[in-house]
């Protein structure tokens, strides 16, 4: 039995004075919630504040992004220690924003999330096919190729310490999800996917979903075999709907 995720991903937002409502009624509400685990994935300068706020709760914290390297002249980037250092359980890596935006390819999401299991961090690992790609029918084949460049670059049995998203673009921030029979059916295909290279990995591992996910489609999903958890954007900023969420996935 896989315990379901709730995770929000708060991307480029929040601030040093609101985040505090919004931490403290997470991890309040964490606490009523026994069978589903939360977390919040925030901006690298908050990340801080939020071990201060939400250190000793049930609801867990991590970083949006993390670089391949150690250390070293990398402008603007994040390693795994300093992830550590902010006492971060998991990170985002191959954030379909990220591949857009800056040009992250297949191997180098791989590259991340492969730094990140060996810093003990658990990488939250994104895919997903554009709008374009889904009407040309191509929805497999894209989310097949980005997880195999992970499969290959981590090692099968190491994927056992990451967590999988299905991420469609096309769902992303646009108020439409993706139905139960699309995310059911590419939520499935992953995990046989990851099977047929280990079948203990593929039928442990997390795999969630991103798109659009609110309170009023939450347990339908949730409710899905495949689907182990949520990947939360815009509502998980409002805190009684990222708890919302997770009760729908208590309760499915
Ligand atoms: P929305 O929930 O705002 O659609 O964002 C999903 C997402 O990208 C989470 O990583």
């Amino acid at each position: 039995m896989r315990v379901k995720l709730v995770a929000g991903n708060w991307k480029m937002q929040g601030s040093l004075g609101g985040n505090p409502a919004l931490l403290k009624a997470l991890a309040c509400g964490a606490a009523t919630l026994e069978s589903v685990a939360m977390a919040v994935l925030v901006p690298a300068p908050y990340l801080f504040q939020t071990q201060t706020l939400l250190s000793g709760s049930p609801c867990a914290w991590g970083g949006q992004d993390v670089s391949e390297e150690e250390n070293g002249p990398f402008t603007g980037e994040v390693s795994v220690a300093m992830l550590q250092e902010a006492g971060c359980r998991y990170v985002i890596t191959g954030h379909s924003e990220r591949r857009a935006r800056h040009l992250e390819s297949d191997q180098r999401v791989a590259a991340k999330a492969s730094a990140a299991i060996a810093g003990g961090l658990t990488p939250i690992v994104c895919v997903g096919e554009t709008l374009d790609e889904r009407e040309r029918g191509e929805t497999l084949q894209v989310v097949f190729r980005q997880l195999d460049a992970v499969i290959q670059g981590v090692g099968v049995h190491r994927l056992a310490n990451a967590v999988l998203a299905y991420e469609p673009i096309w769902a992303i921030g646009s108020g439409k999800s993706a139905t139960p029979e699309q995310a059911q059916e590419v939520h499935a295909a992953l995990r046989s996917r990851v099977s047929s290279s280990d079948w203990v990995v593929g039928a442990g591992i997390q795999i969630l979903y991103g798109g659009s996910v609110k309170p009023s489609n939450a347990l339908e999903l949730m409710r899905l075999p495949d689907v182990d958890g949520a990947l939360v954007g815009g509502a998980s900023l409002v805190a009684n709907d990222f708890m919302d969420i997770g009760r729908a996935a208590a309760t499915a």
